[in-house]
């Protein structure tokens, strides 16, 4: 029996074969890509929900079972052992990193983590009320204006250097978009703290004032950017490659990417969760919002609740709920934002219409109630999530490169429109 798929056209009988090829793991794929020369016909898949773009060894997710693999390593095992630095380590060179391979990344990051005092004009043109995503979106961009030198994204050690910019640079360009916009005096990177720790404290401190940043706080971040790393060739990652398929530097990828990540639909879910926590605002007003999201005549969603990929429950939600508590229970908040969230939570759990539909609480949810305790304002929510997934999308660009040849990204169409008018 031959690993093929055979498509026949009904309308003349002419039958065409085309090869299966097979993963390490997951559905097997229809190569195609001799379709239009055997048939002179395209595929027809309208937001690609059954095509696979590109071959890939970086995340596996199998939605039935609730699995998530990041280069084979469950997130679960990561989170649980690893940091995030760690895991972007290993999603960026395909293994974790020894004690001395770890410590050399450390460096490299600190070293980085400062940006060109030019910059601070971009900061200082944006209007107060802008999102930190706009302003985030043009200061990533404008790295390449501010760091000329090296922008030959085909040139491995030029590719390199400007990754590794853009990772190291991301919490600095992020906490800097905030405070500029609030009009709060910037603060400059602190090379004693950590990663995630020296985000916090760009974010969260003044100068001569000690701040009080706790080790749960920084590891409950640190998680948060962890389970936001990369999730295959979801919009934003699937936009990175395609700015990339065009031999653009990353610089420009990765603005674009942030792009992608801005709607809604995609990085704005768990800003989403919680604007809805403070619409809903009391525990009274719960089994009211619980029934509109029952009723079939109102689209009313609960959201962080749900998911398009994961029909038994969100491994990542997993992680985060236990997180989510441990910060909770160490940071003594009891709002009564939190109590409208854990009614929420507990109805949906139990309700026979949240369980016969497979609506568990969402990595949103918790990651949305995670950032809420770290008193991380609703706006920066996205900016956190950019700060996690780029490490993804620069081992995606990587991947990318890596591949023999780099084919630009071009769909096709389907035209509808007038025939020859004249
Ligand atoms: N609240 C109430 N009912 C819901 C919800 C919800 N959040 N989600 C789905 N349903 C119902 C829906 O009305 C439908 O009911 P019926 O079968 O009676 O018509 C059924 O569940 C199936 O819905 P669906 O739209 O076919 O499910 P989907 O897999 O296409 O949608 C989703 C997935 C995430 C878009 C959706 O669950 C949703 O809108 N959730 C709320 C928004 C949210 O939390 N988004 C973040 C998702 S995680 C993002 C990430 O991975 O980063």
């Amino acid at each position: 029996m031959s690993n093929t798929v055979t498509l026949t056209d009904n309308r003349t009988g002419a039958s065409y074969e085309f090869p299966i090829l097979d993963g390490t793991k997951g559905p097997s794929v229809i190569d195609i890509s001799t379709l239009f020369t055997q048939t002179g016909m395209f595929t027809f898949d309208r937001g690609y929900t059954s095509t696979a773009m590109c071959r890939s060894s970086i995340t596996f997710i199998d939605g039935q079972k609730g699995e998530l693999l990041h280069r084979g390593y469950d997130i679960a095992y990561l989170a649980e052992n690893h940091t995030f630095l760690e895991v972007s380590y290993l999603l960026l060179n395909k293994k974790l990193p020894n004690a001395h391979e770890l410590e050399a990344f450390r460096l490299e990051m600190k070293k980085r983590s400062f940006i060109h005092e030019g910059m601070m004009k971009i900061f200082d043109a944006f209007p107060d009320k802008s999102h930190p995503m706009a302003i985030l979106q043009a200061a990533v961009a404008s790295l390449s204006s501010f760091y000329p030198d090296h922008l030959n994204a085909n040139k491995p050690e030029e590719f390199h250097e400007m990754a590794m910019r853009i990772i190291a640079k991301m919490p600095t360009i992020a906490a800097f978009s905030y405070r500029f916009k609030k009009g709060i005096p910037i603060i400059y990177p602190n090379l004693d703290r950590g990663f995630t720790e020296n985000f916090l404290y760009m974010l969260r401190s003044y100068p001569y004032e000690h701040v009080d940043l706790k080790p749960i706080e920084v590891k409950a971040l640190d998680t948060v950017f962890m389970l936001h790393i990369d999730h295959e060739q979801n919009a934003s990652t699937t936009t990175v490659r395609t700015v990339g398929s065009t031999h653009a530097h990353p610089y420009a990828c990765i603005a674009a990417g942030i792009g992608a990540l801005w709607g809604h639909a995609h990085g704005g879910a768990n800003e989403g969760v919680i604007r809805q926590l403070e619409a809903i605002g009391t525990l009274d007003n719960v089994d009211k919002f619980i029934a509109r999201a029952k009723d079939k005549n109102d689209p009313f969603r609960l959201m962080g609740f749900g998911h398009r990929v994961y029909k038994n429950f969100d491994p990542r939600a997993k992680v985060l709920k236990k997180m989510c508590a441990q910060l909770i229970d160490e940071i003594g908040i009891d709002s009564e934002l939190l109590k409208v969230a854990r009614r929420i939570e507990e109805i949906a759990l139990s309700d026979e219409y949240f369980i016969s539909r497979n609506l568990y609480p969402n990595v949103d949810f918790y990651s949305g109630l995670i950032l809420k305790a770290l008193g991380i304002p609703n706006d920066m929510f996205a900016v956190i999530f950019v700060i996690g997934r780029v490490s993804g999308w620069i081992s995606q660009l990587i991947e990318l490169k890596e591949q023999d040849s780099i084919k630009i990204v071009r769909p096709r169409q389907l035209y509808v429109g007038e025939s020859n008018r004249v």
